[in-house]
């Protein structure tokens, strides 16, 4: 994992385009690579936001001829909520949750300073069971489940589930 870029684009798109990767999420498929490099450029400069893509890399490393792609975006994407996205060639192999995984100790290492968090949160359809296994796997609870409160564009009203991941050595609060 390394920091979101605005060459990402093209890789962004090719999960931003796809109708599979953006049913639970609050946008529409893009049909333009430009609308991704406006969504990279919006997280990169909106202080809320601070996302990190993931590499596949070549399996032989003196391999040249194949350059690291970008299968995968994970960050904080309105902190302290968090979020990924994996390209669907991809799903299924272990690596939302490894990314989470390795995520979380670098988010809350990050925003232990003059911005801190006691928490890190995620909302999700309680239909998308991949998403929540992918939360619980790594450590986050289910808070609550908020009623009809996401009008989704393509799926209508939904109800949201709330995880919380509270910060290591915090005891949980539930309010
Ligand atoms: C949610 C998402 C990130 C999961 O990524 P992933 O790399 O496939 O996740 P993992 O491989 O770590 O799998 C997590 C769990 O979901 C299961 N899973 C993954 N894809 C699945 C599928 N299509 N159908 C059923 N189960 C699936 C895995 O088997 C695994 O279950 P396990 O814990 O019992 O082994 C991916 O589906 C995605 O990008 N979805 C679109 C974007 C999105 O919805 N983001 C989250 C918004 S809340």
């Amino acid at each position: 994992m390394r920091p979101l870029r605005l060459e990402d684009a093209p890789d962004v798109f090719l999960m931003r385009s796809s109708t599979a990767v953006m049913t639970f999420t609050p946008s529409i498929p893009e049909t333009d690579v430009e609308q991704s490099r406006e969504w990279i450029a919006k997280c990169l400069e909106r202080p809320n936001c601070w996302n990190f893509s993931m590499e596949l890399l070549p399996r032989n490393i003196d391999d040249t001829l194949h350059k690291p792609r970008v299968i995968g975006v994970i960050g904080a994407i309105r902190t302290p909520e968090v979020g990924y996205m994996i390209h669907t060639d991809f799903w299924g192999k272990g690596y939302a949750s490894e990314a989470l995984q390795a995520f979380m100790p670098v988010f809350f290492e990050h925003y232990s300073g003059k911005e801190i968090y006691s928490f890190a949160e995620a909302h999700v359809d309680p239909e998308h069971i991949p998403s929540r296994k992918v939360l619980e796997k790594a450590g986050f609870m289910l808070l609550e489940v908020r009623k009809q409160d996401f009008q989704s564009p393509t799926l209508g009203m939904r109800d949201t589930c709330i995880y919380r991941l509270e910060r290591p050595g915090k005891a949980l609060e539930t309010n």
